[in-house]
């Protein structure tokens, strides 16, 4: 490389090129809507890898998502994030994994905060789930552009019509199908496309592991061969033009309206509109804001977010890895770049991306790419590393836990290994920890989203950190956060107690239940009592 390659101009102009080609994104959907199933279609039409069952995460083949704790492929669900690269001819697609549990929420808000647009996963018959409503609150919050696919199209579900209702009654999103099923659900016969009118026949081949076959027609032909189905579909497309349901760029990048596709992940039906769509419709990163509200361009020098800690994924390298989402400018191996919330330095000398559970190092990255670091102890979540320029991103907000309960090591004598591995899990975020004088060094207070997250700390604290721990839970169900003064009265009150987070210091009131709660309030109306964020 000559010298003049190596200018800052020439290099954000190359990570501006580069930012363009990626797509950065995540799937959130309820289990069972087919995440696993859609992630390996799109790999497998991008040509990622050669065989369907080679990423899918259940039975016996082996995972994309990660499969490093025997609890999780023993309870079938993902508990960790990570990193798909997908090369789609000459882009790069990078899908950010969602745990798909209710009780890693707050891991799955996390891994929002790094994508640049989502695809909302819909089972046919089912519409919107509980966890998909959650998951789009936190898109909504964060403005985050969101495609729409409505999976599972060759069983029997609920009529077109009625589901782009149901999203835009509930979720007052707007849809705009892109494309429209000929034949209802559970007789699918294939997708007219609206802005082409064009026909793709679907015909399927058994099992899910090969791809469907995708036949084009044009109209005059497939009205002949679909009858009555044919003549359905263009009738209802006529009513999407009738009643304006047409895409609208402005109102899908404000995260306002949505993209719509129907299709059949497991016969890897309507999969290829779906990563033209992405390619086409889907942002490419974009000036991040810094914490005081000043855009990041992509072209300026490295920037990146952590937006996810991670340990001991694979027992042959004992190590803590922080997920990087790189937000501007060109990384290379070996950089050695500033740790904003310290200012120290950060070498990066053993990055590497990572492919749901194999690691390859990785030598450069751009805008929208996520990288792991390893021997991570410094950085936590919502941190930020930069070089040249400095910047510092807002930080991720963690949010409302509803479960409390206290660990104690079950050996005395291996408290130095319950006390590293407490704030080895507090710093990853696996839990939040907090402390109070009153209880003690020996017995901290765990917090969390869902009682899940408990199971997943005993288990690391016995096999990782190897010091078994006991929890007795808390009847308390809420936490405000609170003010030196107010603390002072609340530790007067029962029902309630105060105790200090260990990261930052910051002082919160467990509460048994919002009447308790409600009782404080009106019986101390000064006191200050916050929600803590519950969405973004
Ligand atoms: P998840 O990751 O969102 O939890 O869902 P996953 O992909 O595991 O899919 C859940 C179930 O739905 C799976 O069946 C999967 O095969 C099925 N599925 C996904 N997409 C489609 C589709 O387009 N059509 C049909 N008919 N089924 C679909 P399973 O029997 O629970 O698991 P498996 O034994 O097939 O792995």
């Amino acid at each position: 490389m000559t010298a003049a390659a190596e200018t800052p101009t020439r290099k954000g102009s190359e990570a501006a090129a580069e930012a363009a080609r990626r797509r950065t994104f995540a799937v959130i959907s309820h289990p069972d809507a087919g995440k696993s199933t859609l992630t390996e279609a799109l790999a497998l039409h991008a040509a990622a890898i050669t065989s369907a069952g080679a990423v899918h995460g259940k039975g016996d083949r082996r995972g994309v998502t990660s499969d490093w704790m025997e609890m999780e492929r023993s309870r079938g669900i993902s508990i960790t994030s990570a990193a798909l690269r997908i090369d789609y001819s000459d882009r790069v697609l990078n899908l950010l994994d969602t745990p798909g549990h209710a009780d890693f929420s707050e891991d799955t808000y996390r891994v929002l905060a790094a994508v640049d647009s989502a695809i909302m996963l819909l089972d046919s018959a089912k519409g919107l789930e509980p966890q998909t409503l959650k998951l789009f609150d936190v898109c909504r919050s964060r403005k985050i552009p969101v495609i729409t696919f409505v999976n599972k199209w060759d069983r029997p579900g609920r009529e077109p019509l009625e589901l782009l209702d149901e999203i835009e009654q509930r979720i007052g999103l707007r849809p705009t199908p892109l494309n429209w099923p000929v034949g209802i659900a559970g007789d699918f016969r294939g997708l007219i496309d609206r802005a082409s009118g064009g026909y793709t026949k679907l015909h399927r081949t058994p099992g899910g592991a090969t791809r469907a076959e995708e036949e084009l027609m044009d109209a005059e032909r497939a009205a002949e061969v679909e009858g009555a189905a044919w003549r359905q579909a263009q009738e209802e497309i006529e009513l999407l033009g009738e009643i304006g349901a047409d895409y609208d760029e402005e109102s899908f990048l404000a995260g306002e309206s949505s993209p719509v596709l129907f299709g059949a992940a497991l016969p890897n039906f309507g999969v290829s509109a779906l990563l033209e769509t992405l390619v086409r419709l889907a942002p490419a990163p974009s000036a991040h804001l810094d914490a005081a509200g000043r855009p990041r361009p992509v072209e300026a020098p490295f920037s990146g977010l952590v937006f996810k800690m991670q340990a001991n994924m694979d027992k042959q390298h004992r190590d803590r890895m922080a997920f990087v989402r790189v937000c501007s400018g060109r990384f290379d191996r070996g950089m050695v770049l500033t740790h904003a919330a310290t200012g120290r330095p950060f070498a990066t000398k053993y990055s590497q991306a990572v492919f749901g559970s194999e690691r390859h190092t990785i030598d450069t990255a751009f805008p929208g790419d996520v990288i792991a670091l390893v021997n991570a102890n410094a950085l936590r979540v919502g941190d930020t590393l930069f070089d040249g320029e400095p910047v510092e991103f807002p930080p991720i907000p963690s949010f409302a836990p509803e479960h409390f309960a206290v660990a104690r090591a079950v050996d005395a004598g291996r408290y130095k290994q319950f006390r590293r591995g407490i704030e080895q899990l507090d710093t990853e975020g696996v839990v939040q920890v907090l402390v109070s004088d009153l209880r003690g060094e020996q017995a901290p207070v765990l917090a969390a989203v869902g009682p899940l997250q408990f199971d997943v700390v005993r288990h690391r604290m016995e096999h990782e950190f190897r010091a078994p721990i006991e929890l007795s839970h808390l009847d308390y169900n809420l936490a405000r956060r609170t003010e030196a003064e107010s603390a002072d009265v609340l530790r007067g009150l029962s029902g309630a107690e105060v105790l200090n987070r260990r990261l930052d210091g910051e002082l919160l009131v467990l509460v048994h239940n919002k009447w308790r709660l409600r009782v404080i309030e009106r019986d101390h109306p000064n006191l200050v009592l916050e929600p803590l964020l519950a969405g973004g």
